[in-house]
């Protein structure tokens, strides 16, 4: 037993020494050392042997085991260091290795459409204004004309700001309107600009809702602005937009802020405004018509807002008048891209932004 151990130990060594890849090393290790190896099955006859002879055969085999083991090591830190300079790791990185797919960046849909409307309205002489996503209550609701506990708030579920100061609270902007007065503030008429931005409301996510969505607000002031030169500039807007066959209607509609208000539609971008003619369209509903926005005159007590705010008469709504527009930008990037759910915008899976892009 003693001479099969030391044969057994001389070849395993000499196999070890020459063994070219760690796979083959490792396979020399399991027939070597593993639970079914030959080492393991002498150890199991220690039996056999006579007493005296018991501790110096256990000593021999600790002592191959060891020798085969501490060899094992040896080659394949040879074997690590060869491959290494082959691989040429240097300073524990492998230069060799292929690199990260570095994807190049895509423009959000959201981000895209704002850039369109942009373009659209900046090639009309309109100017582009930004103001602060947390808002106050006054810019948000009682300046546009919004009475307290009047139930025209209602249909802007609001998150406030704790602590909730009675008298003006703060609070995420419902709308991007406030910028009127903002603008207002600071600008003499005559001017037009748009006020694209973040806006706010407490909805619970689905299809068409979300907390936080994007706007583009319009709003001109000068003398003798009237609701046909709104028209005809929103009229412009969808041509440039959708294309020159859309068309837009109004509907009478009411927003605290504007009067007359109206809300206006599109020709459907489904079925080209065909409507009841092909009345299985479900973008319309077989309407023919999609509402895009939200539009009016602006309303006298606006300007009288924007004057007692500036403590001078330049908006004085004897001598001025103006229009104003507000649109949701996620709606029309759905039309435009034939999205049918909005959560998509926020997911974050690039696939999506991909998907857009081919
Ligand atoms: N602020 C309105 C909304 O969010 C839209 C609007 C803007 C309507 C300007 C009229 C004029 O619903």
């Amino acid at each position: 037993m003693f001479d099969r151990l030391s044969s057994l130990s001389e070849s395993a060594l000499a196999k070890i020494s020459s063994a070219k890849t760690s796979e083959e090393l490792e396979s020399l290790r399991i027939s070597y050392l593993g639970k079914k190896s030959e080492l393991k099955a002498l150890l199991k006859k220690l039996g056999v042997l006579p007493a005296e002879e018991k501790p110096r055969f256990g000593a021999a085999v600790n002592d191959a085991v060891k020798k085969i083991e501490s060899r094992l090591l040896m080659r394949r830190q040879e074997l690590l260091s060869s491959a290494a300079s082959v691989k040429k790791i240097i300073g524990g990185v492998d230069y060799t290795r292929p690199g990260f797919i570095q994807k190049p960046g895509l423009p959000h849909p959201l981000i895209s459409t704002i850039e369109k409307i942009q373009k659209i309205f900046l090639r009309l002489g309109y100017g582009i204004a930004e103001g602060p996503d947390i808002e106050d209550d006054q810019h948000n609701f009682s300046d546009l004309n919004f009475p307290t506990d009047h139930p025209a708030r209602d249909a802007q579920d609001t998150f406030f700001i704790e602590p909730i100061h009675a008298d003006n609270p703060l609070l995420l902007r419902t709308h991007t309107s406030p910028l009127q007065i903002r603008v207002m503030s600071c600008l003499n008429p005559p001017f037009a600009v748009i006020v694209p931005g973040r806006t706010y409301r407490s909805d619970a996510p689905d299809a068409t809702h979300s907390p936080i969505f994007h706007q583009v607000e319009g709003l001109v002031v000068d003398e003798n602005i009237t609701m046909s030169d709104l028209k005809g500039t929103l009229s412009f807007f969808a041509k440039e937009l959708f294309g020159p066959d859309f068309k837009i209607r109004f509907r009478p509609s009411f927003f605290p802020f504007t009067e007359p208000s109206a809300e206006v539609d599109v020709s459907c971008v489904s079925c080209s405004g065909k409507g009841k003619i092909s009345s299985d369209c479900r973008v319309c509903k077989g309407t023919g018509w999609l509402e895009i926005l939200g539009a009016g005159m602006v309303d006298p007590n606006v300007f009288e807002s924007a004057c007692r705010r500036r403590g001078d008469r330049v908006y004085d709504p004897e001598k001025v008048s103006g229009f104003a527009f507000g649109m949701g930008v996620e709606r029309i990037a759905m039309l435009t891209h034939n999205i049918d759910d909005m959560r998509n915008f926020f997911e974050n899976d690039s696939r999506f932004l991909e998907m857009l892009a081919s």
